[in-house]
């Protein structure tokens, strides 16, 4: 699908991977519907939007309320007969601290990164706003295959969202949608700006956003960079258990957490 003239659903639209998207899709004359929780920052993206020549809709919306997904995507569906491409992208990440259970950042972690996308899903088909050839692209990580230490939350909530996606591809691929499964590495944006550790092959959010934007266009099932992360995570998900948590241990220990 060439990303252009289409109508384009971006959650998480206000900052970081999802603002960017929308920044570089907007130089091609693309209907942006943009999705989060803070309305001023998505005002400030709707300008530069315009300016860029393409239209943009912005909706303040929690997507881990069902009820508010419910009422933004009928808004939408009243405006548009259909969406081309959802980017459903909104995601919260908490570090955990060894030994305690922080279970609201856990439940946190769920309500955004797996119901958040459960919520989407549901109305987009719900109000028949992806249609044949339409595109769902729902955001994972690469940290879906293992848990890592003081991640635990969001290591699980991703492995879900994963899974959740896979199971959708192939339900949807009789109705002729495409399900895209969307897993980074380390990108900088304000999620990734908190860690306190050395990320590995960090890329700038510009370069992040062109592969996403590329790999939708080539209708890939999962579209996973960078290439050394794939590989590292690839390696990560085979390694014995046992290995694994030595591991895990000595990253705890060269960040003074062990
Ligand atoms: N950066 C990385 O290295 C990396 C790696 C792998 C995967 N990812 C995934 O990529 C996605 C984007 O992350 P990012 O790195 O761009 O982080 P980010 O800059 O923190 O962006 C997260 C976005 O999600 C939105 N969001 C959070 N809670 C929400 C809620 N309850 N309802 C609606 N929107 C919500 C935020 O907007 P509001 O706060 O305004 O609502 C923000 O626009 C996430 O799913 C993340 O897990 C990122």
């Amino acid at each position: 699908m060439e990303l252009r003239n289409k109508t384009i659903l971006i959650t998480g639209a206000s900052t970081g991977i999802g603002r960017e998207v929308a920044r570089q899709l907007s130089r091609y004359d693309n209907r942006l519907i943009l999705i989060a929780r803070r309305r001023e920052l998505l005002e400030e993206l709707s300008s530069e939007i315009k300016g860029n020549g393409s239209k943009a809709l912005v909706f303040q919306c929690d997507v881990s309320s069902a009820d508010e997904v419910g009422k933004i995507l009928k808004e939408v569906a009243e405006k548009y007969n259909e969406v081309n491409l959802a980017l459903l992208n909104s995601g919260v990440s908490f570090r955990t601290v060894e030994g305690e259970q922080e279970i609201e950042k856990g439940i946190k972690t769920f309500e955004v990164n797996v119901f958040g996308l459960f919520n989407m899903v549901k109305e987009l088909l719900n109000n028949s706003l992806i249609k044949r050839d339409s595109i769902i692209a729902g955001v994972s990580s690469l940290a879906d295959g293992r848990g890592f230490p003081r991640s635990g939350y969001y290591c699980a909530s991703k492995a879900a969202a994963t899974i959740y996606l896979e199971s959708l591809r192939n339900e949807l691929y009789l109705q002729g949608i495409t399900v895209i499964t969307v897993k980074p590495g380390f990108v900088r944006t304000p999620m990734t700006d908190k860690n306190e550790f050395k990320m590995p092959f960090l890329m700038p959010v510009e370069k992040g956003a062109k592969i996403i934007i590329r790999g939708i266009e080539k209708e890939k099932r999962i579209i996973q960079f960078p290439r050394m992360t794939v590989l590292g995570s690839r390696i990560l998900r085979i390694m014995p258990g046992g290995l694994f948590d030595i591991l895990s241990r000595r990253h705890l220990k060269s960040i003074g957490k062990l």
